[in-house]
């Protein structure tokens, strides 16, 4: 084939590509499978590795994000990116519409949408194809963060249809709640501090150096405008739906998020209808914001200094009530971080009852200046944990000032707090009781050893009874030993057990994320485990040897290094291999021969084994996999949510069915 053949067949592939993209995170209507786009994916990134000089830089292949960007550029806005003037009043928003209407001297109609509560983006496309994304910047010039934008899904990186040949699009980039919240699960996990809120989360995300952190991170766009159409459309509103044909993610007439009205009444109606609704949605907004639709109507408005006459956004409260502060207490988390949290008279906010709010750490206590019994304001904003903005000194009945702990609340050990951190450490990570349960529990949760049967209260009992304190000491427990334990009968102990062999199967970067270690995630470890293959490799890794790992920054090759070097680590760390843990990336032996010949068909789901780690299982004690059931299969290894044909099949054919757990016995045998 000459370049130009594979040159038409890139084009083919990426076309086919954007389409799906669209189909699936646009319209929510994938026409193929996940497989078969990765695999289409695969074809076109299998080309771009032997032809790098004939790479777009608008592939979908780039939305995983590439190259480090040094710093942003600071680039000129080709239209200047104007705020809206906003208010908090009905009644204002009245006034508004009338003086449009007075001074039109004509009817008008008003498009209603919602504000989102993200960071404002300004795309330009020319030729339908993406050229350069900036932030608002200063309104004149903005940042250019186009490298990280193309790691949006929403955001199209190529348009389909009859789009116009050079154009400027504004929207607002936010996190879901969903995206959020996982987000901040697991930087806890991870010991690391956790987000305030999905605005500020998306606006940290955007300005990332490393958009491959960026692609992970799920941030989403909707539009809101359509600069430089010049007969395209006659309205705001028509031309947000043409956007929608291009291929752009706008939001929805059928669920009112964005509604035409000629009438200030309608405009009231669409502002009470989200200031109750807005809770139900998957994402933040602030407010709502109207405008004139006539784009002629528009320029007859004109602009002030720095917003648009034609336009205004009617802005929620934040819900605020004052309560009593009753005291303060430390939590001790399983990496020892402390954190504390305000317990306060529980009061109605925002449809739920608040007992509590965190107040972050040390900085945050001095910068409210809080004293004993303080009446606080609690705000809940895009925030899931309510938190105190400020207190009422009118109210102020003491003078004792809360201060910070210098002692652990649960060993009484001296905190440490390092140069630079904002948060406090117990250093006593191996006898301070919520540390090590915490090291417990995170090291038996699923997506480490995967540990079933133990819940939070049974591992608190084990360690008061002295049974457990660490998590090797699980891989000695007795039959009799859970007996003697409250509410453990004989099936949950044998269940147990068996559950505590069957983890010594649990493949090795799963292991090392069980271990624990400070900011080591699920990702991390995965990544670990690659480039190490085996935890002597990595024992003995230096600081630069980390650093060269993808993804390894200096904070946690120094995490690492440091977990290394402590004595105890290691020794824990040689007693889990001496019971049969996995410490090596790939085993390439044979397990056993309890499979030897014969042929295994999956299907369903797993709670403890990828699909790719099943087959290997089978491949590891002599089995083979097939795809499809038929005569020759011996056994179906069915997991959750398993088609009914395939089981029919089965069952018709007198092939043997193991659930999970069956497997698991058969190879531990
Ligand atoms: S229109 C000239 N529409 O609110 C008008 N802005 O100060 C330009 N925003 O940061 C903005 N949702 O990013 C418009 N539906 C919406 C919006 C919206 C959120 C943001 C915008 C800017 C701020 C306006």
């Amino acid at each position: 084939m000459d370049q130009v053949q594979v040159q038409a067949q890139m084009q083919q592939l990426a076309a086919a590509l954007h389409a799906h993209n669209r189909a699936y995170y646009v319209l929510n209507d994938p026409q193929i499978s996940d497989y078969e786009f990765d695999t289409l994916l695969k074809s076109l990134e299998a080309l771009e590795k032997q032809y790098p000089n004939l790479i777009d830089p608008n592939s979908p292949t780039q939305r995983v994000g590439g190259d480090l960007t040094k710093k942003f550029e600071t680039k000129k806005h080709r239209f200047p990116m104007l705020s809206l003037s906003n208010s908090y009043s009905q009644e204002e928003i009245i006034e508004w519409a009338e003086r449009c209407q007075k001074t039109l001297q004509e009817a008008s109609e008003f498009v209603c949408e919602l504000k989102y509560d993200g960071v404002a983006i300004g795309m330009h496309y020319q030729n339908g194809s993406l050229q350069q994304a900036l932030t608002r910047g200063d309104g004149e010039q903005g940042e250019d963060v186009t490298t990280n934008v193309r790691t949006i899904r929403t955001v199209p990186l190529v348009l389909q249809q009859d789009y116009p040949s050079d154009f400027e699009i504004r929207g607002e980039i936010f996190m879901s709640q969903q995206n959020f919240e996982a987000l901040n699960l697991q930087r806890q996990a991870q010991g690391e501090p956790l987000f305030a809120n999905p605005r500020n989360t998306a606006s940290g995300t955007l300005k990332l150096l490393d958009s491959k952190e960026v692609a992970k991170r799920g941030l989403d766009c909707f539009l809101y405008g359509v600069h430089g159409l010049k007969s395209a459309a006659n309205g705001h509103y028509e031309s947000v739906l043409m956007a929608q044909k291009w291929g752009f993610k706008v939001p929805d007439p059928a669920l009112r998020m964005i509604e035409k009205t000629n009438s200030i009444d309608g405009i009231m109606d669409f502002i009470h209808y989200w200031d109750t609704h807005r809770a139900n949605l998957p994402f933040d907004i602030d407010g709502v914001v109207i405008k004139v639709n006539s784009f002629a109507q528009q320029a007859a408005l004109g602009l002030t200094a720095k917003s648009p006459r034609w336009a205004i956004a009617y802005k929620f409260k934040t819900q605020q009530v004052e309560t009593l502060l009753q005291s303060v207490t430390f939590q001790v988390g399983r990496t020892g971080a402390i954190t504390p949290v305000a317990n306060l008279k529980p009061v109605q906010l925002g449809g739920t009852t608040v007992k509590r709010a965190s107040l972050h750490n040390a900085d945050q206590i001095q910068k409210l200046d809080l004293c004993q019994h303080d009446t606080v304001q609690v705000e809940k904003g895009g925030e899931i944990i309510p938190k105190i903005v400020g207190v009422n000194l009118s109210q102020r009945k003491s003078s004792n000032r809360i201060s910070f702990i210098d002692c652990c609340p649960e060993c009484h050990t001296p905190l440490v707090r390092q140069d630079g951190e904002a948060q406090h450490y117990c250093p006593n990570e191996l006898g301070c009781r919520p540390q090590v349960t915490g090291k417990l529990l995170h090291f038996i949760s699923r997506k480490a050893l995967n540990i079933d049967g133990l819940g939070e209260e049974t591992v608190e009992l084990m360690y008061a009874k002295r049974l457990i304190k660490n998590p090797l000491d699980l891989y000695f427990l007795t039959f009799d030993q859970l007996l003697s334990l409250d509410r453990m009968a004989e099936k949950s102990a044998n269940n147990l057990l068996q559950s505590i062999a069957a983890s010594k199967e649990v493949p090795f970067e799963r292991v090392l994320f069980g271990l624990g270690i400070r900011f080591v995630g699920e990702t991390v470890a995965k990544k670990l485990a690659q480039a190490f293959e085996h935890i002597a490799a990595l024992e003995a890794a230096h600081f630069d040897d980390l650093l060269a790992v993808d993804e390894i920054g200096e904070k946690i090759a120094q995490s690492i290094v440091s977990y290394f070097s402590d004595p105890t680590n290691r020794a824990f760390i040689a007693g889990l291999k001496a019971v049969g843990l996995q410490f090596e990336a790939i085993q390439k032996t044979l397990n056993s021969n309890v499979l030897d010949g014969k042929i295994c068909v999956i299907s369903g789901t797993f709670d403890t084994f990828s699909r790719d780690e099943l087959k290997e299982l089978i491949e590891l004690n002599g089995g083979k996999l097939a795809s499809s059931v038929s005569a020759k299969t011996h056994y179906l290894i069915a997991g959750a949510n398993m088609g009914p044909a395939k089981l029919q099949k089965a069952t018709d054919l007198g092939v043997t069915l193991l659930s999970e757990n069956d497997f698991v016995k058969m190879i531990s045998q």
